[in-house]
C-alpha cells in the first residue's frame, strides 16, 4: 500500500515548508516537491497544514471507575479521537490488587484488540509494590514496551499509595529506565475536607471543587518532586491544573532537574464557574484535579509557552449524565459522583482556536506539544511524533479555517453530554491519515475497527529539555 499526499504545507515543531510525502507500507519514506510517483492512494493537502498526528497520552477507555465504566471503549474512543486528529493514544491499565502487572496488562491488550482505529500504547498504574510487581515493572519496561506507570497521592482505598511505595518505585524507574507519572493532589487533606463537607450537608457537586484546596495540588507536586530528586529520576506529572502546582515544577526546573508536567484543555478553557451551573449540571465537570479559578489559565498558557509544561493530553474519562445515568451516581453525595470528563476529540481544535489562533503558542509550538513532545516524553520518537522519512505516516491535513461548533449532537465520544457544548471554533483535521490509511475523509471514518496497533515504547530519559 503507497500513498502520495500532494501539495501541502508540512508543518512541524521545528520547520515549515511546502512538499509532497510519500508513504509505501506505513512509513514515510520520501518527502520532496513534486512528487510524481504512482501510489495506490493520492490525497490532495492543497491549502492545508501538514503536521505529524496527535498524541493523546493520557487517555481511561473503557475503565472500571467511580462505581462503574468509562463509557468510550477502544473503538468508539478511538474513532472519536482519530475525527479530532489524534492518531496514537497512551490509554491506562490498572493492576488488580492482589496481582502482579501482566493481568492488568493482558486485560488491557483483550480490550483494545479488535476495536482500536488508532494505535495505542499503555501505561500501568501501579496500586501496590509488591516484589512481584517490583519484578513486573522491570519485565514491562524491558520486554513489553510499557516504560510509564502511573502512581497516585489521591483516592484512598482505591489508588493512593504512600510515600515509601513512591520513593521505592522511582528507584526501580533508575534500573529500568521507565518513567513515573504522578496524580500529585494530597489524598489524606482532600478525604478529611470531602468527610467534613457531607457531615455539614454540603453534596452538591461544586463541593469536590471546594474539598480539593489547590494547595493540595502544589503540595503533592512539591513532595512527587523531591521524591524524584531524592531517587535521582526524572518525574511526569499528570492533569497539573493549576498555577500553585505550576510553580513547583517551575522552581524544580529552574534548579535543573528533570521535571516534566502536562496540563489539559479542560483547564485552559474551562474553570470553577462551571461548577456553579444550575441544578446538578456541575457534575458534568467533576474530574480530579478540579477546575480552578480562571485566573490560573493565564499562568498555565505562559508554562506551556515557556515549556514549564511540555504536553497538552485529554485526561479523557467520560461518563454519561443521563443515558446511562453514571454521573447521577453523586446525587445527594457529590463524592460519588465519578471523576473524570470527555476530551479525545476536541484537542486539536480547542487548542489551535484558543492557543494558536488566541496568540499563546504558534504553530510549532502548537504540534510540540499535541504531538512531538509526547512522543519524546514517552519513547515513540521519531517514529511517531514529526514528519520525516522513516517515521509513520500519521497525518493531520489540518484546515486552519474549518469552523466547527462542539456540541454532544455531533461529536464521536460515546457520552451525552460536551463540556464546550455550544462553543465555536476555527481550525480542525480535514484528512486524517494513520500509517499511510486515510481513516477519516472530511468528516468520514474509514478506518475499520481493529486496525490500530499496539505501539511497544522505548524506555530511558525522556528526550524533551
Ligand atoms: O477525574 C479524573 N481525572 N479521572 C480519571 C482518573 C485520573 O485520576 O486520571
Ligand atoms: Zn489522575
Ligand atoms: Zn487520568
Amino acid at each position: 500500500m503507497t500513498t502520495l499526499v500532494k501539495n501541502g504545507t508540512v508543518v512541524t515543531a521545528s520547520d515549515r515548508y511546502e512538499a509532497d510525502i510519500f508513504i509505501d507500507k506505513g512509513v514515510v519514506s520520501l518527502i520532496g516537491q513534486g512528487l510524481n510517483l504512482p501510489a495506490d492512494e493520492v490525497v490532495d493537502a492543497s491549502g492545508k497544514l501538514v503536521m505529524p498526528g496527535g498524541i493523546d497520552v493520557h487517555t481511561h477507555l473503557d475503565m472500571p471507575f467511580g462505581g462503574t465504566n468509562s463509557a468510550d471503549d477502544f473503538e468508539t474512543g478511538t474513532i472519536a479521537a482519530a475525527h479530532g486528529g489524534t492518531t496514537t493514544i497512551i490509554d491506562f491499565a490498572i493492576q488488580n490488587f492482589g496481582e502482579g502487572l501482566y493481568p492488568a496488562f493482558e486485560g488491557w491488550m483483550k480490550k483494545a484488540e479488535g476495536k482500536a482505529v488508532i494505535d495505542y500504547a499503555f501505561h500501568m498504574i501501579v496500586r501496590e509494590l509488591t516484589d512481584q510487581v517490583s519484578h513486573d515493572m522491570d519485565k514491562m519496561a524491558r520486554h513489553e514496551g510499557v516504560t510509564s506507570f502511573k502512581l497516585f497521592m489521591a483516592y484512598p482505598g482505591v489508588f493512593q499509595v504512600d510515600d515509601a511505595t513512591i520513593f521505592r518505585a522511582l528507584l526501580k524507574t533508575k534500573e529500568n529506565g521507565g518513567l513515573i507519572c504522578m496524580h500529585a493532589e494530597n489524598g489524606g487533606v482532600i478525604d478529611t475536607l470531602v468527610k467534613d463537607a457531607l457531615r455539614k450537608g454540603h453534596t452538591a457537586p461544586k463541593y469536590h471543587a471546594l474539598t480539593r484546596p489547590t494547595r493540595a495540588e502544589g503540595e503533592a507536586t512539591g513532595r512527587a518532586i523531591a521524591l524524584s530528586e531524592m531517587a535521582g529520576v526524572p518525574i511526569y506529572i499528570v492533569h497539573l491544573s493549576c498555577s500553585d502546582a505550576l510553580e513547583k515544577v517551575k522552581q524544580a526546573r529552574d534548579q535543573g532537574l528533570p521535571a516534566y508536567a502536562e496540563t489539559c484543555p479542560q483547564y485552559l478553557f474551562l474553570s470553577y464557574e462551571d461548577y456553579e451551573r444550575p441544578g446538578f449540571e456541575g457534575a458534568k465537570y467533576v474530574m480530579s484535579p478540579p477546575l480552578r479559578e480562571k485566573w490560573n489559565q493565564d499562568a498555565l498558557w505562559k508554562g506551556l509557552a515557556k515549556n514549564d509544561l511540555q504536553v497538552v493530553s485529554t485526561d479523557h474519562c467520560p461518563f454519561c449524565m443521563n443515558e446511562p445515568p453514571q454521573k447521577q451516581l453523586g446525587q445527594g453525595d457529590f463524592s460519588k459522583i465519578p471523576n473524570g470528563a470527555p476530551g479525545i476529540e476536541t484537542r486539536l481544535m480547542l487548542l489551535w482556536d484558543g492557543g494558536v489562533r488566541a496568540g499563546h503558542i504558534d504553530p510549532h509550538r502548537f504540534v510540540e506539544i499535541v504531538s512531538t513532545n509526547p512522543a519524546k516524553m514517552f519513547g515513540l520518537w521519531p517514529k511517531k511524533g514529526t514528519v520525516a522519512v522513516g517515521s509513520d505516516g500519521d497525518l493531520v491535513l489540518f484546515d486552519a479555517d474549518k469552523r466547527s461548533v462542539l456540541s454532544a449532537s455531533t461529536h464521536h465520544m460515546r457520552v451525552d453530554y460536551n463540556p464546550y457544548e455550544g462553543r465555536e471554533v476555527t481550525g480542525g483535521p480535514a484528512v486524517v491519515l494513520s500509517r499511510g490509511e486515510v481513516i477519516v475523509d472530511h468528516g468520514t471514518l474509514r478506518g475499520k475497527p481493529g486496525r490500530g496497533q499496539f505501539v511497544k515504547r522505548q524506555g530511558g530519559r525522556p528526550l524533551v529539555p
